[in-house]
């Protein structure tokens, strides 16, 4: 099934509108859960709040990150241990948290085995810096972090496993990847996974497109055939605009 997930990064700043967000997202994506597992990750101050807006409704939640400690002395992380039960999914090793908070490659392996080893589903993102796009060197570097990251996973992990594919350059940009650069990363993240964790294997991760999805342009996203969804942040603070992107995602997949 494919998978959309709202990344609400840092926003919005007061429960109010977290539950509105999530109250308008949900009257339109619930009746599309059958055919497009749709993922709502709020900050996690809002957490708890939206997790019961979503109740037993059949949209998901996930967090954005979390530590690789399950408890102890680590001011200000929070781990899978505490997650676990509440959340389904976690994003890790987003671009934002690379760029802004030193994240590397090792921090973003030890998370990805630290939350599926609590049964959470992991969105590990990846993707080459603009410098990288025009330096032709995308391939090196998209290989490089997902080798790196799923450095401690095995074919047990594949159903719980999703790879965002997110150009650095098209986050929060408004330029979007040519359909062709992306389609052809996808399949080299695919090669790589399957060296990583065995090809048959490799072909149940889930892989997204990420970078200034909107309804208008994630048709020629998700119509890609190794495109399994997106992973979508400004578009998905507006419930009707993410709503339209679950809803094209549905009729895309529908007709595969
Ligand atoms: P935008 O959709 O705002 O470009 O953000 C993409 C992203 O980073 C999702 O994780």
């Amino acid at each position: 099934m494919p998978l959309v997930a709202a990344n609400w990064k840092m926003n919005p700043t007061n429960i109010d509108d977290a539950l509105d967000l999530a109250r308008g997202i949900l009257s339109v994506a619930r009746g599309h859960s059958e055919r497009v597992e749709v993922v709502i990750v709020p900050p996690f101050p809002w957490l708890i709040g939206v997790s019961e807006v979503l109740d037993s409704s059949g949209v998901k939640l996930g967090a954005q990150d979390c530590f690789w400690e399950m408890s102890g002395a680590y001011t200000g992380e929070v781990s899978p241990a505490m997650l676990k039960g509440m959340c389904q999914w976690v994003i890790v090793g987003h671009s934002e948290r690379r760029l802004y908070l030193g994240e590397t490659d090792d921090m973003v392996a030890k998370k990805t085995a630290s939350a599926l080893s609590s049964e959470l589903g992991v969105i590990m993102c990846v993707g080459e810096l603009a410098d990288h796009y025009d330096a032709g060197t995308s391939d090196q570097v998209v290989s490089a972090q997902v080798k790196a990251g799923l450095a401690s996973c095995s074919a047990d992990d594949s159903a719980r496993l999703v790879i965002a594919y997110e150009p650095v350059w098209a986050i929060g940009t408004g330029k979007n990847a040519d359909p062709e650069h992306a389609y052809r990363t996808m399949r080299l993240i695919r090669k790589v996974v399957g060296e990583m964790i065995g090809a048959g294997a490799a072909r149940k991760v889930r892989i997204l497109y990420g970078g200034s999805v909107n309804s208008k342009n994630v048709q020629q996203y998700v119509e890609l055939p190794l495109c399994d969804g997106a992973l979508v942040g400004g578009a998905s603070l507006d419930a009707d605009e993410f709503a339209h992107i679950v809803k094209v995602t549905a009729e895309v997949y529908g007709h595969r």
